[in-house]
């Protein structure tokens, strides 16, 4: 089923979002023929650009950026629309009104909109606002929807404050939160892994999984990024959404039905659970890094305190580690680590099942390595797929053990092609389906989780920074975070 006829207006479209990941996933729909007949995209800037100007710019991020190869379908290039003018000034919204309702009824998209916002954060509350007051949230006419992107919010404080301020001009309904890891296609499989197979609901406690392991690593750093993870650093960029989202996955009890209010009443439920790390445990359960200037493979690599837009003498963290507990039946006592970090040996996202060990080591010649035995790594990206390592024996005299794998890659299904995250949501959104977007509460349940965490940091400053050299894990202590002889894993060894 396609969509409805609609126009999507994107807040920020001379921005980097935009050209590097909206337009080119709307492009890939179109290749697709998901779009629907009558569909515009209206960009919205202060640089002034025409219509003609602003698709030759999309073009070569779509010529970039899409995942579907091939030449840029000059169908599509015509659906694009730019428009510019102040959107911090409310009373230039009335010139944009016009305009939108012009395009619509020109092209005969019926008066359905979805407003996305690809704009720094301090216009969320703003334009919402300024929408509504030319009525254009009301969605008696045709459907109004509203996408945000992240941060939403920098601390509970702030995200209760902005979930106010948009429900006071949108309803929950219309409010599409993005976390674009809900749109990875192998994010979404873990729900089909866990709940279309009976071999692994059985195991999937504390009974049976000793610890689970979310790591999410990047070889690169902030880039021309400096200035916006000055504001954020890992903690906030990372783990309050997107690494929690995958614990959250990973931890929630079978919804009653697939749709959107089931799972993300199950996403809700495992948020409210994870238990507060207090205030003084912060240094214990947390472990914050900085990659600093070093060499790799005898390349000079800038530390994180000499890129551009960041404080020489920045606390900001690049890397984070901790531990922390889900309190409910399910998961009682059993360690949850998260990871993740710029500038580490390589980019992979991967969530392993740590099994508990035999009860009685019959075959132990040497017990670390039994303990590590019986993982199943659920691999996000790259190299999509499943690995479930396991033991046999090796051949020959005596019964010595040896790790062995078995696995599945997304690439052996070699006419499969794997959507991108934004093309997914971007579909999704059109066709009013929330499911794969954030609720508001389990957003604020997020935050409350990580709050005390940012206040340890903000009030303690002996609480240290571990410097950690380009290329390395990061930094040492974060191993130790690991309980008894266990360790992370650590993919480019496998
Ligand atoms: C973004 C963060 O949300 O996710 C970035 O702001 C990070 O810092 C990115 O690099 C990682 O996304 P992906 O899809 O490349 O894993």
């Amino acid at each position: 089923k396609k969509p409805d006829n609609h126009i999507l207006v994107i807040f920020g479209a001379s921005g980097d979002l935009t050209h590097r990941k909206l337009v080119p996933a709307l492009a890939d729909l179109h290749k697709q023929d998901l779009l629907p007949e009558k569909f515009a995209v209206l960009g919205l800037g202060r640089t002034p650009l025409t219509n003609e100007q602003f698709r030759e710019k999309m073009s070569t991020g779509i010529q970039e950026f899409s995942s579907k190869k091939g030449d840029v379908p000059n169908g599509f290039l015509k659906r694009l629309y730019y428009y510019s003018f102040n959107t911090k000034e409310g009373a230039e919204y009335k010139g944009f009104k016009d305009y939108l309702l012009a395009l619509d009824k020109e092209i005969g998209s019926g008066g359905n909109f979805i407003f996305y916002l690809a704009t720094p954060p301090s216009m969320y509350p703003l334009i919402p606002r300024f929408l509504s007051e030319q009525g254009l949230s009301r969605d008696d006419k045709g459907f109004r929807r509203l996408i945000v992107e992240k941060p939403f919010g920098h601390d509970l404080a702030s995200a209760r404050q902005l979930n106010r301020e948009l429900l006071n001009y949108f309803k929950e309904e219309q409010i599409y939160r993005i976390d674009h890891y809900l749109g990875k296609e192998t994010v979404q499989n873990l729900l089909v892994t866990r709940f279309s197979n009976g071999i692994y609901e059985p195991l999937w406690n504390r009974n049976y999984i000793h610890h689970v392991e979310v790591t999410s690593t990047e070889d690169i750093g902030v880039g021309n990024r400096g200035g916006y993870y000055e504001e954020s650093g890992a903690l906030r960029d990372m783990v309050q959404n997107h690494l929690l989202l995958l614990t959250s996955l990973v931890a929630m009890e079978p919804p009653a039905l697939i749709n959107a209010e089931s799972i993300r009443n199950e996403i809700v439920k495992v948020l409210q659970s994870l238990r507060p790390i207090p205030k003084e445990e912060v240094p214990r359960y947390v472990i914050r890094g900085q990659y600093i200037e070093s060499e790799v493979k005898g390349q000079h690599v800038k530390g994180y305190r000499q890129e551009k837009g960041v404080d020489p003498k920045s606390r900001v963290e690049t890397f984070v580690a901790m531990k922390f507990y889900i309190d409910n039946w399910r998961w009682a006592g059993v360690p949850f680590y998260i990871r993740t970090g710029k500038m580490l040996p390589t980019r992979v996202t991967e969530i392993v099942i740590h099994f508990q060990p035999t009860p009685h080591h019959l075959f132990a010649d040497d017990p670390a390595i039994i303990r590590q035995q019986n993982q199943l790594v659920i691999r996000i990206q790259p190299d999509e797929g499943l690995l479930l390592k396991f033991g046999m024996k090796v051949p020959g005299a005596g019964f010595r053990v040896q790790d062995v794998n078995m696995d599945f890659h997304y690439s052996d299904l070699s006419d499969t092609y794997l959507p991108s995250a934004y093309e997914r949501l971007l579909l999704d959104c059109m066709l009013g389906d929330p499911t794969l977007y954030s609720r508001g509460d389990a957003v604020e349940a997020a935050w409350n989780f990580i709050d005390p965490i940012l206040q340890a940091w903000k009030e303690e400053p002996c609480i240290k920074v571990h410097g950690y050299p380009a290329g390395t894990w990061g930094p040492e202590e974060a191993d130790e975070l690991i309980e008894g002889d266990m360790t992370w894993r650590y993919p480019c060894k496998n």
